[in-house]
This record gives C-alpha cells, sequence and structure tokens, in this order.
C-alpha cells in the first residue's frame, strides 16, 4: 500500500521493464495486492493525473498478462500542504483505490503543531489520513504521544519495511519496534523505487513481525487492514453512505 512502481511518473520506476520487475520481486515477498503510490508533491513530484492515470493503466494490463494473480489499484503519496484538499479535489492528487484512505507524507523535521493542523484539513474534508513512513520524522520519534494523539484523531500509521527490518539505522529501528511493540501500527508498505535501489522486503517484515510479535498482529497490519482500504473503495463505488 505504499510503493512507487508506476513508471516514469516520480522517482520510482524508470521504465516500464523495470516496473514490471518491481511487481515481480513484490510477488516474491509474498504479495498479491498492490495499491500502488506516486509522488505528489508541488514544485518536485507533479505528474499530471493523466500521465499518471495512462501509465499505470499500461502497467497494469502488462502485468495481468504475466502474472493473473496480482492486482493493482492506484494511489497516491501525496505530500502535505496547505493545498492538499484542493489538489484531492482536482484530482491531481488521488486516495488510495478510491477509498478514504489518504497516504500522506510530511517534511522531516515538521513541527508537531503543523501536523496536526494537516490532518486536521484532511479529517474534516472526511478523508482518513494513513502517515507514511511514521519512523520518518523527528516530531514523532521524539513524542510517542503526538502518534497517540493523530491515532485519536483518526489518522493511520504506516511504517516503512525496510525500517523494520534494520535497513534505516538502529535509532529508527528501535522506534518501529517500540510502536510494534505497543501496538500503534496499522499498515507496513514496501515503499520500494526499483530493483537495485530501495527494494522491496516487505515479506521480509512479515516474517519479523510474524516471529516478534505473533502472526494475529502480522495478518492485521499486512492483510485486513489493507483490504478494510479495499472494501472502502467498493463501498464507495456501490454508493454506500456508512462506509467504514
Ligand atoms: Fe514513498
Amino acid at each position: 500500500m505504499h510503493c512507487h512502481i508506476v513508471p516514469c511518473v516520480d522517482d520510482g520506476a524508470a521504465s516500464l521493464e523495470e516496473a514490471v520487475k518491481m511487481v515481480e520481486a513484490e510477488y516474491k515477498q509474498g504479495v498479491r495486492r498492490i495499491i500502488v503510490t506516486p509522488h505528489f508533491r508541488k514544485g518536485m513530484f507533479e505528474p499530471s493525473a493523466l500521465e499518471v492515470k495512462k501509465q499505470f493503466q499500461l502497467l497494469r494490463k502488462t502485468v495481468w498478462e504475466i502474472n493473473k494473480d496480482i492486482r493493482l489499484y492506484l494511489g497516491c503519496e501525496l505530500y502535505a500542504s496547505e493545498d492538499m484538499i484542493s489538489q484531492l479535489d482536482s484530482r491531481c492528487a488521488v486516495a488510495m483505490a478510491g477509498s478514504k484512505y489518504v497516504l500522506t507524507e510530511l517534511h522531516e523535521f515538521v513541527a508537531a503543531s503543523q501536523v496536526r493542523r494537516y490532518l486536521g484539513l484532511l479529517l474534516s474534508d472526511g478523508y482518513r489520513p494513513v502517515i507514511a513512513h511514521a519512523e520518518r520524522y523527528e516530531c514523532m520519534r521524539k513524542d510517542i504521544k503526538l502518534i497517540e494523539d493523530m491515532i485519536a484523531m483518526g489518522a493511520l500509521i504506516q511504517l516503512n519495511a525496510d525500517s523494520i527490518v534494520g535497513k534505516n539505522g538502529y535509532a529508527v529501528r528501535k522506534f518501529c519496534k517500540k510502536l510494534l511493540k505497543e501496538g500503534k501500527v496499522h499498515f507496513v508498505g514496501s515503499d520500494c523505487h526499483g530493483i537495485k535501489r530501495r527494494v522491496s522486503r516487505i515479506g521480509d517484515a512479515y516474517d519479523y513481525i510474524c516471529k516478534k510479535y505473533g502472526k494475529e498482529y502480522a495478518d492485521e497490519i499486512f492483510v485486513y487492514n489493507p483490504q478494510m482500504i479495499l472494501e472502502n473503495a467498493r463501498q464507495r463505488r456501490a454508493g454506500i453512505k456508512r462506509t467504514i
């Protein structure tokens, strides 16, 4: 539910060929459903909605011809700003698989007050923010109370597989372990960007969490919570008003 596999729209897959190899790598890690989440960040990554859709459909068609066990859905990793809602309204940025869940990225040194403000913007417009790689932000690592407050507000917490298995240093891993131990994690994403750099280690993270915290918790955050996003998207498509 967090990866950069759509070819040629951000700093992820650089070609269709690489994108297909990345999907194969996810498959080998045990993944069968993928919400792809190209960056949308003003001034840095601003692919047109049309281009993203075109590239996504090309990838989905190609993958379907190769492996019918995999399903792809389109989302976006939206960089938090005052313009978030207008970016979602104008479809420059999209929620995950057409659900109400928005994968939300913040500046590494964002202030806690600003985090609360951005979450408020999304929540008051009916979205559920999913904090992308929550382990990356200094204000959250320094104060776990902020994580608790965000969850109480209605946000959900995503960690990167790499951070859990220790690829981003000791302190980051320690923080991930603390959140996992306290049951404050809702999703794990591969956040993969390529086949040589920032590769998917999501299966490794799943195995680690199974071993350390139990299969029930691992399945909740790797299987059932992501399914909830897809179910919410289905309900919205069906016009059901009180969605999960
Ligand atoms: Fe990402």
